[in-house]
């Protein structure tokens, strides 16, 4: 384990003209994942879904994020909670799957715990030293930023803030996009393989030939900022291609003729264009499995049922063939052979890079107090 972490400090630390890729090892040693789930992914801020997923009082869905089961439900205060789906009485999960709820029942005992986590009602409970109040449900550590939903599991980690990034997807209004499409697979790869593959512009041509590569082809690839727990690029769409919707007023050209990418470390990916906004949250579930939930958003009114779902139709496919070359690579980076490799320069893979350096921070920072 200490050798792989001092690997890590010295991939990060190499010259920004040098950059290499992480070895297989990285991404299939189940001992190294574990290592992540008590560090980066453990302290991380998650993106668990839209805010608009659960637009009114009582609606609520679940996640799993590492071993922690969660239950996302807007409060009759109208605020969004993540509370532990985990009966105080003697654990059972209270909620599964997503919908609108009165009240949460256990299925096991009746327990009844309203939706700030309240225990209301315990049936046939008369110990003396029984009180209600002492077994509320825990709640999550949760952020809202840009209509997205975020939980930490590390109750000690500060608020995050990130003033560039927001300028960046300012005007787009992210926060304004309306829902339209939820999903959730299980991909036969490393979770940090996704966030490489989503956020590199090196692979759209060669995977994506007949998906992307008219759109967002690998030679207009651009890097665009990052930042302390982010990157992001530019897909640049050719010349002769027009914008995909007009999306909001404030737009430039520019912006409305690209799709504009970024990670939020550890787990968000995403792409915001002019009229359609995709994020994938992603759910690590061991090494070389993680559980992957997608949205599709759209601006206002800009697209019509029929062009939503040809978007949802097309990625669909784009996450087919992701996927499809993921599961692959997985079982060769489990190779002694998968050495550590050239990354290539900034516009196409220079996001896997800050990825690295972001992990290597955190590492040092989280093992070394
Ligand atoms: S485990 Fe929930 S009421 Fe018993
Ligand atoms: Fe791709």
């Amino acid at each position: 384990m200490k050798h792989l972490q001092e690997t890590l400090q010295e991939l990060a630390a190499l010259p920004n003209d040098r950059p290499m890729g992480m070895p297989g090892v990285f991404y299939t040693s189940q001992e190294y994942y574990e290592h992540e789930t008590r560090t980066v992914l453990r302290s991380g801020w998650h993106c668990l879904g839209r805010e608009d997923e659960i637009p009114n009082t009582g609606d609520y869905f679940t996640a799993q994020l590492l071993n922690e089961p969660l239950l996302v439900v807007r409060g009759d205060d109208g605020n969004v909670r993540v509370l532990a789906n985990v009966c105080r009485h003697r654990g059972m999960p209270l909620a599964e799957g997503r919908g609108n709820a009165n009240r949460f029942v256990c299925s096991y005992h009746a327990w009844t715990y309203g939706h700030d986590g309240t225990l209301l009602r315990a049936p046939r409970m008369q110990n003396a030293g029984f009180d209600t109040k002492n077994c509320r449900l825990p709640k999550h550590k949760s952020q809202l930023w840009n209509g997205f939903i975020y939980v930490t599991l590390d109750a000690d980690e500060p608020n995050f803030e990130h003033p560039e990034l927001d300028a960046l997807l300012a005007p787009y209004e992210t926060a304004s996009f309306r829902l339209v499409h939820v999903a959730e697979e299980d991909w036969k790869t490393n979770w940090k393989c996704l966030v490489e593959n989503f956020m590199e512009g090196y692979h759209l041509s060669v995977v994506h030939p007949q998906t992307l590569h008219g759109y967002t082809p690998t030679g207009l690839s651009r890097k665009l900022i990052n930042g302390l727990d982010y990157t992001s690029y530019a897909a640049n769409y050719p010349e002769d291609i027009d914008a995909r919707g007009d999306g909001a007023q404030g737009l430039s050209e520019a912006e409305r003729k690209r799709s504009t990418l970024f990670a939020k470390f550890p787990t968000q990916v995403a792409s915001q264009a002019a009229s359609l906004l995709v994020s994938l949250s992603l759910f690590p579930i061991n090494a070389d499995l993680v559980r992957v939930k997608w949205t599709m958003s759209v601006y206002q009114d800009n697209l019509d049922d029929d062009t939503i779902a040809q978007r949802i139709a097309l990625w669909s496919e784009v996450n087919r063939e992701d996927r499809e070359k993921l599961e692959k690579m997985q079982v060769a980076l489990g190779s002694a052979h998968a050495t550590s490799g050239p990354l290539a320069g900034d516009d196409y893979e220079g996001t896997i890079r800050d990825f690295q350096v972001w992990l290597a921070k955190r590492d040092t920072a989280l093992t070394s107090v």
